[in-house]
C-alpha cells in the first residue's frame, strides 16, 4: 500500500519532535502515525528526522562556467549537506534574462539535478520578464544594484522600472543591496593596497545601507514585494520592515573581519566580511530575519589565489550551511525548531515553493536524518562541489546521514542521487505548470 516506511524516527514538525513513523507513497508523505505496518521499511535508528532544506541563493554556474561548478556537483553538495530544494540565481553564462537562456539552463538542471529546482529571472534593461513569469521563474533577482559578478548592474532607472513590472506580476524582487558609487570612490582610493583586508573597506556598512534605503523607497512607491538577499550589518536589520523579506548567509554569521588573515584572498565576497560587532548583531537580530540561504558561489582554487582586486568574489556554502546551524543548535545558540523555520519552512513559504519545506502529509518526502551527537570538523576533502576548498575548514559541524528527495535515498554518506532526478519547481506565473 505504501512504497516506504521510516520507523524509529523522531520527525521535526513544525512545532515539535514527535515519535512516530512516516508513511511514503508516489514520492509524498501520506500518513504520520505510530505501528504502520509495511513491506518496505528503513529505520531510523531513532535519528532526528528534518524537513528537506531550502537554499533559495546558489549559483550552480554550469553552461560557460562549468568549471566552477555544475548541476551535478552543485545539487551533490546540497543533498550532502541536507538540502534537497535549491532556487538558481542568473548570473551565469549566458544570463538568464531570456526565455531562451531560461530554457537552456532548465534543459542543463533536469539533464543534471540531483535535488528541486527554482530558476530565478535576471534583471537587467530589456529583460523578458513577463514572458519569464509565465514560463515559472521562482522570483526576479539577483537584481545587482552594484556590479558583483556577471556584468548585470542596474542603474536607478531600470531598477525602478523593473520593480513596476514586478509589482504589476505580483512576484518577488531579491536584491543585492550594495550602492555603485560608493564602491567606486572607496575602491580607487584603496586600489594600492595589497592587504586583502582593504575590501572590507572598499564595500562598507554604509554602501548597503544606502542601497537598501534607495531600493525600499522605489519600491514602496509601485508596491513591489522585496526581498533583501545577504543582509549583514547591524544598521540593516533597522530597515527590516514589515513587508520586506530578508536572508541571511552562514558566512556573515560565522565568519568576520577576524578571519581575513586565514582566509586571505579566499575571504572575498560581496556584500564582503564584516565586523565582530555586525556578525554578533547578526545573531541578536535574527528574530527580524526571515531565512538563511547560502549564496553558495564556487570559484576554484587558482582564481581565487589571485591579488584581493582581481580575484573573484564569491564562497561555496550549500554544503555546510546546515551543519553548521545544527552544531549551533548541539552548542545551545539556536533552537532546532528555528533552524528548521530559518532553512526549510520559510524560504518554501515566502517563495512559494509548493510541497517543500516542512513534514507534513500532503509535502515531498523530503527530509534528513541527523544525529546531533555526531559533531565533527569541516574538511574541504569531504565536500562535493567543484571549488575544491571551503572558507569554514576546521570548523564545527553536523552532516547528514542520510537525505532523500521525493522518497528517494539520494545520498547515505555517499551520493546516490541519479543525475536527472531533480525536478523543475514552477514558479507562481507557470500557465502550464510543467509537472503535476
Ligand atoms: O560574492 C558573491 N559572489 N556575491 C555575489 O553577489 C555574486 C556571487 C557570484 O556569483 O560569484
Ligand atoms: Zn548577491
Amino acid at each position: 500500500m505504501f512504497d516506504l516506511v521510516i520507523k524509529n524516527a523522531r520527525l521535526a514538525l513544525a512545532k515539535d519532535i514527535i515519535e512516530a513513523e512516516l508513511a511514503i507513497k508516489d514520492g509524498k508523505i501520506v500518513r504520520i502515525a505510530k505501528d504502520i505496518a509495511s513491506e518496505d521499511i528503513i529505520d531510523a535508528h531513532n535519528l532526528l528526522v528534518l524537513p528537506g532544506m531550502v537554499d533559495v541563493h546558489v549559483h550552480f554556474r554550469d553552461s560557460k562556467e562549468r568549471h566552477k561548478e555544475d548541476w551535478y556537483t552543485g545539487s551533490s553538495a546540497a543533498v550532502a549537506g541536507g538540502v534537497t530544494s535549491v532556487v538558481d540565481h542568473p548570473n551565469t553564462i549566458p544570463p538568464t534574462t531570456s526565455v531562451k537562456s531560461f530554457k537552456a539552463k532548465l534543459r542543463e538542471a533536469e539533464r543534471k539535478s540531483i535535488v528541486d529546482f527554482g530558476i530565478n529571472a535576471g534583471v537587467v534593461e530589456g529583460a523578458e520578464l513577463e514572458k519569464l513569469w509565465k514560463r515559472g521563474v521562482t522570483a526576479f533577482g539577483e537584481i545587482f544594484m552594484a556590479e558583483s559578478r556577471g556584468e548585470m548592474g542596474v542603474d536607478d532607472m531600470a531598477l525602478f522600472k523593473a520593480f513596476q513590472t514586478i509589482a504589476q506580476l505580483s512576484g518577488i524582487a531579491c536584491i543585492h543591496a550594495e550602492d555603485e558609487q560608493i564602491i567606486l570612490e572607496r575602491t580607487k582610493k584603496l586600489k594600492d593596497k595589497t592587504d586583502p583586508s582593504a575590501y572590507s573597506s572598499s564595500r562598507p556598512n554604509s554602501c548597503e545601507v544606502a542601497a537598501m534605503t534607495k531600493a525600499i523607497g522605489l519600491a514602496h512607491d509601485v508596491g513591489a514585494k522585496l526581498h533583501i538577499c545577504h543582509l549583514s550589518t547591524k544598521e540593516s536589520l533597522n530597515l527590516i520592515g514589515a513587508e520586506i523579506t530578508s536572508e541571511v548567509t552562514p558566512h556573515h554569521l560565522f565568519l568576520s573581519q577576524k578571519d581575513w588573515e586565514r582566509l586571505g584572498t579566499f575571504g572575498k565576497m560581496n556584500p564582503p566580511l564584516r565586523s565582530e560587532l555586525d556578525r554578533k548583531s547578526l545573531w541578536a537580530g535574527l528574530h527580524k530575519i526571515d531565512m538563511i540561504a547560502s549564496d553558495h558561489a564556487p570559484h576554484t582554487i587558482e582564481e581565487k589565489k589571485q591579488d584581493i582586486w582581481s580575484a573573484p568574489p564569491g564562497v561555496p556554502g550549500v554544503e555546510t550551511s546546515l551543519p553548521l546551524m545544527l552544531s549551533a543548535v548541539k552548542k545551545g545558540r539556536i533552537l532546532l525548531q528555528r533552524v528548521i523555520e530559518f532553512m526549510a519552512t520559510n524560504p518554501a513559504k515566502i517563495f512559494c515553493l509548493r510541497g517543500k519545506g516542512e513534514i507534513k502529509v500532503g509535502n515531498d518526502a523530503d527530509f534528513v536524518f541527523v544525529d546531533l551527537n555526531d559533531m565533527k570538523p569541516i574538511k574541504d576533502r569531504n565536500l562535493h562541489s567543484k571549488a575544491g576548498w571551503t572558507p569554514f575548514e576546521g570548523m564545527d559541524a553536523i552532516f547528514p546521514k542520510m537525505t532523500f528527495v521525493r522518497g528517494e535515498i539520494v545520498y547515505d554518506g555517499e551520493i546516490v542521487g541519479e543525475k536527472g532526478q531533480g525536478r523543475f519547481i514552477p514558479g507562481r506565473g507557470a500557465d502550464k505548470p510543467i509537472y503535476g
